[in-house]
């Protein structure tokens, strides 16, 4: 085993983008449609997987919004964000903020409130009895209207104690920020943080409409920002956090090989980059195979896994004092790795 990575496999680690509905892997699928009697339109969990080759983001959102069928009842949310928290502890994940995308159910028909009971009391469990802390964000699907979003938001309004941000996701291309200035300027007044995916397969000027137009205070994906100069600038002075997901950007197609992927210049230039796993059950790979695969891959020395570590930390909405502590459990743990 390398040191770099007996380093990320010795850290206590955050997740910062990660959609539960890209956790639900493929044997899942098969149980809970086995379970909810609905025919899938595969033989084999074999099947499947081999159906997870991916041209773009859209040809990944299609399959993506298909599997999400499964998921009917309370317990299969439950049992959905239980495993994910069960993979969070094999990989040291101490911390998780997830997202949710609750019209992609609720336009099937399911209850609001069913999918975020479910989530819910996984979460308040992963806390207990994995001593996993954990925030809910939920998402807006950017290719529905604005209006859509208002509705969603008003189903959303009577449990906005148990939602802990506000994020914006699913198609980018032709769907701006912008698009959603006065959702978001809503969710500001009601108190909620925000995020946004930007700059995935959408130029950096998306991510400048994210910032300026939706006040976000985090990136999630991010990495075209690099493409301008002026942006790299401001991300680099104002440390508003990237949520990186290297195995997906691969997967979408958004760099060829991960050998390709622009991680280690975004830290270079002194931008807090972090690393995630997007949709893990359809792009290959959890949160620590995302951080071995960038080791190998882009040759990470274990200072540079280390600041990416600490970014996913100071990128968290923990209190201030817990995320000073975990910073300083990193700096004890990398000691004896760094020369
Ligand atoms: N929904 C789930 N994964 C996504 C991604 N990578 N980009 C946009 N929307 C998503
Ligand atoms: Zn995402």
């Amino acid at each position: 085993m390398t040191q770099q990575e007996a380093l990320i496999r010795a850290l206590p680690k955050v997740e910062l983008h990660l959609h539960i509905e890209g956790s639900l892997e493929p044997e899942m699928m098969f149980e809970l449609a086995r379970r909810n009697g609905i025919k899938l339109p595969y033989d084999s969990v074999e099947a499947v997987r081999e159906a997870y080759d991916f041209d773009n983001l859209q040809s990944f959102l299609d399959l993506y919004y298909a599997g999400a069928g499964v998921l009917i009842t309370e317990q299969d949310f439950y049992d959905l964000t239980w495993a994910y928290l069960k993979r969070c502890e094999a990989d040291k994940v101490v911390h998780t903020e997830i997202f949710f995308d609750p019209q992609t159910h609720t336009d099937r028909g399911i209850a609001f409130e069913t999918v975020l009971n479910g989530i819910r009391r996984a979460l308040k469990d992963g806390n207990e009895k994995l001593r996993i802390s954990s925030r809910l964000i939920m998402s807006f699907l950017r290719h529905l209207s604005e209006e859509e979003g208002f509705k969603t938001l008003e189903m959303a309004r009577p449990y906005l104690e148990e939602i802990d941000g506000i994020g914006l996701d699913s198609s980018e291309l032709g769907h701006p920020p912008s698009k959603f200035e006065r959702l978001f300027a809503e969710c500001k007044a009601l108190g909620l943080p925000r995020v946004a995916h930007a700059g995935e397969e959408g130029p950096p000027e998306y991510v400048w409409e994210a910032i300026k137009l939706l006040d976000v205070c985090r990136i999630d994906h991010g990495v075209r920002a690099l493409e301008d100069e002026k942006l790299v600038e401001s991300l680099a002075e104002t440390r508003l956090p990237l949520t990186v997901c290297p195995y997906s950007n691969v997967k979408l197609k958004v760099f060829d090989r991960l050998a390709d992927h622009n991680l280690r210049d975004l830290l270079a230039k002194g931008l807090c980059a972090t690393v995630n796993s997007d949709d893990p059950a359809y792009f290959g790979g959890y949160v620590q195979e995302n951080y071995l695969g960038c080791a190998r891959e882009l040759k990470l020395s274990v200072e540079e896994i280390l600041q990416l570590v600490k970014n996913g930390f100071e990128a968290c909405w923990l209190e201030e004092g817990e995320r000073g502590w975990w910073m300083g459990e990193c700096d004890i743990i990398a000691e004896k790795f760094i020369a």
